[in-house]
């Protein structure tokens, strides 16, 4: 029989909910742990299940940032990633560079070319400028317009999402975390000062809670009268065959003046070790689908790849342009532009901490410390002042 009371459940077990569990019972900062069987994990789904934000095989890592306290706090992860690496043998992070480039005054979602560059500036991060005939020559782009530039910097590069979600889930079980999967939350209520949560099968109570379910944050944040400011976005990914296997690509991003149709926005990575031997993947930065609600998910078509495949033909060598090993990601993003994640106290009740929003990966070691160091202690060693969350009262 499972234990029913604990001292903290964390809801929605991908990156950040794992990353959690992992932190809480290891020494974060020299605060105090808790112990693994006073933890549980609630996931809807099953544990690494491609359904929401922790879906897929890859993720960018990078330094480069508009913003110098996202680039800060980037600087901030690397010791974390450093002792998460110490518990798997396979790397985590492939640092095969980082490659942005595009029309340089394009202010974009991902922050545009001359503004990542002053914040490099300013916090000592090493890059180098490129000009069109250096990004064709040395990374096998084509065709592109005679202004586009770019930089490289060479310690972005590629993170192993399964086995940084794997390496969270076995730590944190080693140290007696309790995982429960297939366990959709129905209800939540606080009664004398504890809160107890309803599932199917079972009911559970606990002081302290972690709402980390990505898009479906609202499914939660509804039993705290809350419902977060959030834009709902579905995306597409494929991977395309190299016709010449002695080609690779760093992970790269081009920043593009956008069209009738979409952002015109797209990244990729190298081929990589873990997935899809003589493949690389490539990704339009623009969703396929906005949702108010995960509720309204619907498929892509072959359509939602046409402008990828059109980008792969017109301007990468190498690549044979027709999409194969399609896959979808859906993720929330504050509806507020200006902010590009969630993570904070839903209310002003300390036991309660939620995070969504954005694009979290590159702190997956660091976003779970910083959950931890909320629900444990109240407060963080970390600026979070630009991750306060924006919510309407349900009641
Ligand atoms: C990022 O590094 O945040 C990112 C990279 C590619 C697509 C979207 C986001």
């Amino acid at each position: 029989r499972m234990k029913t009371n604990y001292k903290l459940i964390i809801i929605g077990g991908g990156l950040v909910g794992l990353s959690t569990a992992y932190n809480l019972v290891t020494n974060y900062n020299g605060y105090s742990t808790i112990k693994g069987e006073d933890i549980l994990v609630l996931e809807k789904n099953k544990f690494f299940n491609d359904k929401g934000s922790s879906a897929g095989s890859t993720r960018q890592f990078r330094y480069q940032y508009t913003e110098k306290y996202m680039t800060e706090l980037v600087i901030q992860s690397i010791p974390d990633w450093q002792k998460l690496q110490q518990f798997t043998t396979n790397n985590l992070i492939e640092h095969v560079g980082s490659l942005w480039f595009g029309d340089p005054k394009l202010p974009t979602t991902e922050g545009g070319i001359n503004p990542a560059e002053k914040t490099m500036d300013k916090t000592g991060v090493p890059y180098s400028n490129l000009n069109k005939t250096q990004i064709e020559n040395w990374y096998q782009f084509k065709n592109l317009p005679d202004d586009y530039v770019g930089f490289y910097q060479k310690e972005g590069g590629a993170i192993n999402l399964p086995e940084t979600l794997k390496t969270f889930y076995s730590q944190a079980s080693i140290a007696g975390v309790q995982m429960l999967e297939n366990t959709p939350v129905l209800d939540i209520k606080k009664e004398n000062g504890k809160y107890t949560i309803q599932t199917g099968e079972h009911e559970f109570t606990t002081e302290k809670i972690l709402v980390s379910t990505g898009a479906y944050v609202n499914d939660i944040t509804k039993y705290f009268d809350k419902q977060i400011k959030l834009d709902i976005w579905d995306m597409v990914s494929a991977y395309f065959e190299k016709t010449n296997p002695n080609i690779d690509y760093p992970t790269w991003f081009a920043f593009q003046q956008p069209n009738d149709e979409n952002s015109n926005l797209y990244y990729g990575f190298p081929e990589m070790d873990w997935k899809y031997k003589n493949y690389i993947r490539v990704a339009p930065d623009y969703p396929f689908a906005i949702y108010d609600s995960p509720s309204e998910r619907k498929k892509p078509t072959s359509e939602d790849f046409k402008g990828t495949e059109e980008w792969v033909k017109n301007h990468m060598s190498d690549l044979d342009s027709n999409a194969k090993f399609k896959s979808t990601c859906m993720l929330g993003l504050p509806k507020n532009k200006n902010k590009l994640l969630y993570l904070d106290f839903i209310t002003d009740d300390k036991n309660v901490v939620v995070q969504t929003g954005g694009w979290a990966a590159k702190f997956a070691p660091t976003f779970g410390k910083i959950c931890s160091q909320l629900l444990i202690n109240g407060h963080t060693d970390y600026n979070i002042s630009h991750f306060k969350i924006e919510s309407e009262d349900l009641k």
